[in-house]
Formats: C-alpha cells, structure tokens, sequence
C-alpha cells in the first residue's frame, strides 16, 4: 500500500535541523518553569507506569469532536460551545504533561514534537476565538474556527502519533527484555573484576547490564544489578552519578536524570516512567552469577 505523502513530511521534520533553535529554546524554558521534581514526575506520568499525556489529550479532544457533531446538528448552540470552552480548559494541563516530556526528548524528537505543539497552540487559538465568536451571538463564524480547530488539531494528532510511534518517544527502551534474557542463573564472570562501590558495565550474551558491588551501609558486601539501557531513551546507566534518594542508593541516568532504585530498578524520578529490569545475585566459586527477577 501507498504511504499519504503527509507520512513523508513527518520523515523530513525529524531531519530538519532549522527546527533546532525554537525546539531547544523551548525545552529549555520548560525546565526553567518546572523545577519541582515532584511536579515534573506526575507530568511525566511516573506514578501511571506510562508517560501521562496520552491520557490527557482524552479530554480536549472529546469535547472537540463531540463539538463538531453537536455544531452539524440544529439547535445544540449552548452545549456545543460549552463543549469548545471544556476543551479549551483541559487544553492547558494537557499541554503542560506534553512540555514536560517535550522537554526530555532526543534532538530529533524534539523536532517533530516542536511542530506538534505548534499545530496545537494554533489549535486553541482557534478554539479560543471559536468560543468568544459564539458568546457574541456569531455562532457561524464560531462553527468555521471551531472546524478549522479541529483540522489543525488532528494535524498535531498525527504528529504526535508519529513521535510516539515512529520515533519512539514515551515507549519503554526494555519491554523485550525478558525475551533477551533466558530464564536461570548465568555467570558474568569472576566477582573480583568488579570495582566496589562504583558502577561497572557488564555483558550478558548481546544484553548491557550495569553491575554495582555496594560498600554502602546495610547493604556492603551485596551485588546489584540492573538493565544498563535506560528505559526512557536507551542511556548507558553505569556512566551515571550514584545518589541516595529517600533513603535509597539510586543510578542517576546521565543523559536526562532518571533515577532508578538500584534495588528494584524502580523509577523515583522520572523522565523514565518504566522500571529497570533488576537480577537477583549470588557468587559461586568466585563467580558473579545473576538472574532476572521475575
Ligand atoms: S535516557 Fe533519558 S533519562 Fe535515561
């Protein structure tokens, strides 16, 4: 089957590095404007398991379409402008969980995600004017920027689409790993390789794991291993700062600070919203041998 040319065009946008100026200038203003770690994680969707914003766009873009039908359909003026003004409302949480995570993407990424959010603050522009026009009684003219919204705003759909599904923002970087990694125990070699207290790289066939011999507290002695490919983006976990959150040793992803248990591999601080895949340890005969926790 043909691809629509549109398909194309959002190919040529994750190439086209004049995007790269207004697209940084953004992610930068958008951490600026959120510096509460906590805020950020509930925008990125930490306590979902999934990133938040997907689940957002729901509201808007049901009282946008359910709008349009009622604006085709006599006598429904009054609830379909209602409708206009609850997208409008929801429009701007939504685009706050979208920024967050705009904000962490890849240069690429970036790029796409960049005329996304354009096509969507256009598109509460119009929905905006949509919804004045129609309290001054010009409904007609209401109905024709209200369309046009929503033209524009299934334009930014389709981007987004792509930049999740086609660019691989938000998706876990280890969903498969359970099919890399064959059930039992497997060795990693002699445990006296490891420097303690400093996180090394490890391999296991073709799967990258970071390996921490701790030398903290309660836990001196222990061996901790996690996947090493963050599952925001893929960044390599051993080359990150270790650092204790809430009474916790954590790995501080180097590339855009997710910060996962070393235990558990759980995320405490996003962008990451999907576990590390964590092993249990034991040593046999000098031996490192691990094996992926259920
Ligand atoms: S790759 Fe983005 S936080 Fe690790």
């Amino acid at each position: 089957m043909r691809r629509l040319p549109v398909v194309t065009v959002a190919d040529k946008l994750e190439n086209a590095g004049w995007l790269d100026p207004a697209a940084g200038w953004v992610a930068k203003a958008v951490k600026a404007v959120m510096p509460w770690p906590a805020v950020r994680d509930v925008l990125h969707g930490v306590p979902l398991g999934h990133p938040l914003h997907p689940l957002m766009i729901v509201v808007p873009l049901g009282a946008w379409v359910s709008a349009a039908v009622l604006d085709v359909l006599p006598g429904n003026e009054r609830a379909a402008r209602t409708l206009v003004g609850v997208g409008v409302a929801a429009a701007g949480p939504t685009a706050l969980a979208g920024a967050a995570d705009f904000s962490q993407l890849d240069t690429e990424q970036q790029r796409t995600g960049i005329v996304h959010q354009g096509a969507n603050v256009l598109a509460v522009g119009l929905y905006s004017a949509s919804w004045l026009a129609r309290g001054r009684g010009r409904t007609g003219l209401g109905r024709a920027l209200a369309f046009t919204g929503l033209a524009v705003t299934g334009a930014g759909g389709f981007l987004g689409g792509h930049l999740s599904y086609r660019q691989g923002a938000g998706v876990n970087r280890n969903e498969d790993f359970a099919e890399k990694v064959p059930e039992g125990w497997h060795s990693l070699g002699p445990v006296g390789a490891f420097a303690s207290g400093v996180p090394q790289p490890a391999r296991l066939g073709a799967v990258r794991l970071m390996v921490l011999k701790r030398t903290d507290g309660a836990a001196d002695g222990a061996v901790s291993v996690l996947a090493d490919t963050c599952s925001h983006l893929g960044g390599p976990l051993h080359e990150g700062e270790l650092r204790e959150v809430k009474n916790e040793l954590c790995i501080v992803c180097p590339w855009h600070g997710s910060t996962f248990s070393v235990d558990s591999g759980e995320p405490v601080h996003g962008p990451a919203t999907a576990p590390q895949p964590s092993f249990s340890t034991r040593i046999r005969d000098g031996l490192l041998e691990v094996s992926v926790k259920p």
